[in-house]
């Protein structure tokens, strides 16, 4: 069973704003927006939501059941749930996952150091050239990139080794309130630029004829990556919840924080995109890809009244969006060290941070030295992405569904959820969530998963 010591979140805000802030990161204000720009606006926001309603809502609170129920890491939780069998890889699996992504989140972290480092100097500001060009020489750089992320994950690790409630919870509360008021204010400044409503619009209203499988797809992963499910994120951190919380109900509010977040994101960035494209008589190009943020931002900002004001605000929002989802990666590979291999969390943080340090360098140096080195094809920053995004996220989803629809007894499961009844959910709720899980949640991860293989 679980050591008796484990810490537990103080308050029912601290751990909803734990859970918010590792879902808010760099999925909402870095890859949100461009993936909106790619995939023609509106339509995909539809369908977006539609996903997360359908698919990922139910895994989310599956994941949130199984954490609380099972009281640990995720690979001894597997092991509590269904003693002695083969299930417990799949929260291996889950641990393996969080330390890939941490790997190369780090190094887009340590971009956004770095970004924030240069609109504090006012470097950013009064840079003349093309973005793109100083974008592009900043990572390729042998030494640069390696130490911003260095300092990025050195930061995470900080704050993990003060614990579940001084670290994690303190920080998260914290830092999510900050963010939200930084990006109200960006939002502002973007909104009341003329023409930015051209990019509201583009935002909200639809034109299904962009809508693609490619479309559905990008949308799933996107909700998939966002809610930080399917790697053992929410259930660690789950297992740090009292068994009086309304697990449904907490899973809802942290999809509806996650989802408004984006949004409002979305409004910070394309209609300021719209906007300065007008004035200066030129296309807006929201379908930038990953350099959206890094490259055509700095651009807008430039560009408009009091941009290194809003420059500053939206590089310190970028970041302490990633430092808050980067803690709940840590945290799954640190409780795992802690409880498996019997370590410190001291010292458990440090071989974490050795060990994604380590896949880190070879991830960032992908930009610059190891640019020929390839994996399957892919560049080694590419291929970490690649394989955890589209592949190791969905399967562990998939196996997660399956595990609580299908291994975990439905009694057992509408137990959990309605907390022994004590809980009023109505019956035709409870069961809904159940055969969402059950049927269609693992038919529609199976569909990405293949199109991942096929692709
Ligand atoms: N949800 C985070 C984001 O939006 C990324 C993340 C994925 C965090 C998986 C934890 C687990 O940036």
């Amino acid at each position: 069973m679980a050591p008796k010591s484990r810490e537990t979140f103080g308050s029912r805000m601290g751990m909803l704003l734990a859970m918010a802030g590792s879902a808010i990161g760099l999925g909402n204000i870095w890859r949100f927006p461009y993936t909106l720009g790619q995939n023609g606006g509106a339509a995909f926001l539809l369908l977006y939501v539609l996903m997360l309603v359908l698919i990922c809502l139910p895994v989310m609170i599956s994941e949130y059941l199984l954490g609380r129920r099972g009281g640990s890491n995720p690979f001894r939780t597997f092991d509590i749930l269904a003693p002695g069998t083969k299930w417990r890889w799949i929260g291996f699996m889950a641990v393996l996952s969080s330390a890939c992504i941490l790997s190369f989140y780090c190094v887009v972290g340590g971009w956004s150091v770095k970004y924030l480092a240069d609109a504090c100097s006012g470097v950013l500001m009064s840079f003349d050239g093309d973005y793109s060009d100083l974008f592009g020489s900043f990572i390729s750089n042998p030494w640069k990139p390696l130490f911003y992320t260095l300092v990025f994950l050195g930061i995470t690790g900080l704050i993990i080794a003060l614990g579940v409630r001084k670290g994690i919870e303190r920080m998260s509360k914290l830092m999510i309130k900050v963010l939200f008021l930084i990006i109200v204010l960006v939002v502002i400044r973007s909104l009341t630029l003329p023409g930015a409503m051209e990019g509201v619009r583009y935002m909200f209203v639809p034109d299904f004829s962009k809508v693609t499988a490619d479309t559905c797809i990008a949308a799933m992963g996107q909700a998939f990556f966002s809610l930080s499910i399917g790697c053992g994120c929410i259930l660690t951190y789950a297992s740090y919840v009292d068994k009086k919380e309304n697990i449904a109900a907490s899973s809802a509010w942290i999809a509806f924080f996650d989802t408004t977040f984006a949004i409002v994101a979305g409004l910070a960035i394309i209609p300021a995109v719209y906007a300065i494209a007008l004035m200066n008589g030129v296309n807006p190009n929201v379908s930038a890809g990953p350099g959206l943020v890094f490259i055509t931002l700095p651009g807008v900002f430039k560009a408009m009244p009091l941009g290194g004001v809003a420059a500053l605000l939206f590089f310190l929002a970028l970041l302490l969006a990633a430092i808050t989802s980067a803690i709940s990666l840590m945290e799954v590979v640190v409780a795992f060290i802690i409880e498996e291999l019997r370590r410190s969390r001291v010292h458990a943080v440090v071989t974490c941070f050795l060990l994604c340090g380590g896949v880190g360098v070879f991830c960032s140096l992908s930009f610059g030295p190891l640019e020929g080195f390839k994996l399957f094809g892919l560049s080694v920053f590419d291929f970490f992405d690649y394989i955890t995004s589209n592949i190791m996220l969905p399967a562990g989803g998939l196996l997660l569904a399956v595990f609580a629809g299908w291994r975990l007894k439905r009694a057992n499961y509408l137990d959990e959820l309605t907390n022994s009844g004590n809980l009023n959910i109505p019956r035709w709720l409870s069961l809904t969530i159940y055969y969402l899980l059950k049927l269609v949640a693992p038919l529609a991860i199976s569909l990405i998963f293949i199109n991942c293989i096929l692709s």
